[in-house]
Formats: structure tokens, C-alpha cells, sequence
């Protein structure tokens, strides 16, 4: 069970209830512009022991809160958030909404991104100011669709101002919220509004430390695990590389197919990771099999497991010791 750091501190309870006025909403569609939701986390995610560090430290910032305004410090007001699809960013935003005791208020900047910029404008504006209202977690998502938008020579003028806009917000962004922004894309983002955030947090993909308890994590109940040996490890090894939801899907179809074909999910995880490699090219076969050398698994076993040549496996595992003998 997570527990709700927050919710002890008397300063920072959160006020359930009528989160705040009216959504903002877009004036034509007359769509909702954001989501606003109380989140409840019951399982805590593995975080990359970096990543961990970074978003603790926000939580114990508003966890002495009174404390570092009694001494003329801010906590941290603003993050963002960077890596590729599928590592964290948006359930990091939901742990900490989680955490922090406030509602997590999304908005996901790529379908606000209206064709006409003057509305996309006032759309933006709208949502920033209903965010600074409530106290909340306001997380904006796909953060470089604005940075991605290629105005025509009409649309440039909107475009400076929405960035400025953008800027501005991040900079006064009061100390009793806090403003989250996600992206797959840093470098499409204005260096200018890089330097703004008080933190730059990178989300890599997972390790295999991390993948372990992760694939765990994910049977639950399923005690069926505790036999699996060496299967974790191979397991772990086969998918590094991977986004944690890559691997939830592919873990996932094996469960289903386990139970649809009544097989040992352990015997469908098997089949499922030699047909996995069995398709990689061999630049990847190979980078497996080193990593199982590495883990101590036998020239005869890695072969097996990624298709490969007891002979190339051979050479590969002399090669890579000259390579860390030199
Ligand atoms: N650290 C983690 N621990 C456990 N599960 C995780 C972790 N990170 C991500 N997941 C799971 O992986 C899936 C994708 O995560 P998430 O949506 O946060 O990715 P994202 O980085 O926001 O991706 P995108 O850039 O595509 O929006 C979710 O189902 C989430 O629960
Ligand atoms: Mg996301």
C-alpha cells in the first residue's frame, strides 16, 4: 500500500470536494479543455533510483513547505519532465498528484492544439488560469506540440506570444501549486523555456535492476513466480531496452495467451522470448547474449536462448574478456 505522505501535514491536507469552479472549456466544441481527477495509486511504481531521488525531494520540499518560506525559499513550483514513450513521465505526475494530497489537472497540449492558433491561444490561457486558481498538480502533456506547430508568416506573431505566454507562466507559477510538463521531444523546445523549470527530470528507460521488480510487480497475486529461477533474470536481460510499457504488453499477451490456451505461463513467457529474439536482427541477438554472459549464464545456455551458434557465442565471450582484459 503507497502511502499519502501528505495527508499528515495539517498545512497541506488536501481539500476534497468541489475541485474548483467550472473546467475550462473550448468555446466552439464546447469540449472540456482539461481532465481533473483525484488520483489513488495502490501499488508504488520502481523508479530509477535517480529519478526516485528528484521526485522525493518534491515531495519533502512541500512536506517543509512552512519551513523554507519562513526562510525566504521557494519550493520547487515547476518540472519537467523528459524521455521517450512509454518510461513514466505522466504516472510520475500521477504519483506525485498522489503524494502531494491534489488534484492532478491534465491538460495534453498536442489535442489543444487547435488549426486555428488564436484559439489554441486563448484555450491555453484559459486552462493556465483555472491551474493557478486551484490548488492542484497541472501537468501539460506533449509539451513540444506547441514547439512542433510550424506557423505559416500569418501565424508566426501568435505563435512568439503563446511561447511568451508559456514563459510567463512558468515563472510565476505560485509556490502552492505545481506546474509539470512532459515531452518526447526536448530538443524541439525553445532553450529559453528549458532554463525556466526549477527541475529537468530525465526518465530513462528501465534496467534490468529495475525491470526485475517491475515484471514481479506486474503477477501481482501470482505466486506461480517464485518459481520462475532463472527465468526472471532472462527475462529482465531479453527485454532491457524496452519501455516499461513495451514490457507490460508483452507480458500481458502472454498471461492472456496462458490462460486462453491453458498454458504454464512460464512455458508461453519461454516460446514468446525465443520468438522474440528468433526475429531480432543479430546486432541485438548478440548484445542479449553478452549481457547473459555477463550474468553469469553458461555459452551452451545463451545459446540457446537467443538461436545463436554455440560458436559464435563462443567467440563473442572471448572477444568481450580480451576486451576487458585490455
Ligand atoms: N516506474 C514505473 N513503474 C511501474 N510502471 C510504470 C513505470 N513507468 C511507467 N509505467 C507503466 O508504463 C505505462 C506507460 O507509462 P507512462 O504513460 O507514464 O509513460 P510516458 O513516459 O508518459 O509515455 P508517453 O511519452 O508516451 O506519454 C503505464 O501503464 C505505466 O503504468
Ligand atoms: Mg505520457
Amino acid at each position: 500500500m503507497v502511502t499519502n505522505l501528505l495527508a499528515q501535514f495539517s498545512s497541506t491536507k488536501p481539500v476534497r470536494g468541489n475541485v474548483a469552479g467550472v473546467l475550462p472549456i473550448d468555446m466552439d466544441s464546447r469540449m472540456e479543455l482539461v481532465s481533473n481527477e483525484w488520483v489513488v495509486m495502490d501499488k508504488e511504481p520502481t523508479w530509477p533510483t535517480a529519478v526516485n531521488e528528484l521526485l522525493l525531494s518534491i515531495v519533502q520540499e512541500r512536506v517543509h513547505m512552512d519551513n523554507l518560506l519562513q526562510r525566504g525559499i521557494e519550493p520547487t513550483k515547476s518540472a519537467l519532465f523528459v524521455g521517450p514513450p512509454g518510461v513514466g513521465k505522466t504516472l510520475a505526475a500521477r504519483w506525485l498528484s498522489f503524494k502531494l494530497g491534489r488534484p492532478l489537472v491534465t491538460m495534453d497540449l498536442a489535442s489543444v492544439m487547435s488549426s486555428y492558433l488564436g484559439r489554441t491561444g486563448n484555450n491555453i490561457r484559459a486552462v493556465i488560469q483555472y491551474g493557478q486558481e486551484t490548488p492542484s498538480v497541472l501537468l501539460l502533456d506533449e509539451f513540444d506540440a506547441v514547439a512542433k506547430r510550424r506557423g505559416d508568416d500569418s501565424e508566426v506573431g501568435e505563435l512568439k506570444r503563446l511561447v511568451t505566454v508559456l514563459l510567463q507562466t512558468i515563472d510565476r507559477w505560485p509556490a502552492t501549486g505545481l506546474l509539470l510538463a512532459a515531452t518526447n521531444h526536448p530538443d524541439l523546445l525553445d532553450p529559453a523555456i528549458w532554463r525556466r523549470f526549477d527541475r529537468i527530470i530525465e526518465f530513462p528507460v528501465p534496467s534490468r535492476e529495475v525491470i526485475e521488480p517491475f515484471i514481479k510487480g506486474l503477477f501481482d497475486a501470482d505466486d506461480t513466480i517464485n518459481s520462475w529461477g532463472e527465468w526472471i533474470s532472462i527475462l529482465a536481460i531479453a527485454l532491457g531496452g524496452s519501455s516499461f510499457s513495451d514490457i507490460s504488453r508483452f507480458v500481458n499477451n502472454a498471461r492472456r495467451e496462458s490462460v486462453i490456451n491453458e498454458r504454464p505461463i512460464l512455458e508461453v513467457l519461454e516460446s514468446d522470448v525465443h520468438s522474440l529474439l528468433r526475429h531480432s536482427d543479430k546486432a541485438l541477438r548478440l548484445t542479449v547474449a553478452q549481457n547473459l554472459l555477463q550474468a553469469g549464464f553458461s555459452q551452451r545456455r545463451v545459446a540457446q536462448i537467443t538461436s545463436l551458434a554455440r560458436d559464435t557465442v563462443r567467440r563473442h565471450a572471448i572477444n568481450d574478456a580480451q576486451e576487458r582484459n585490455e
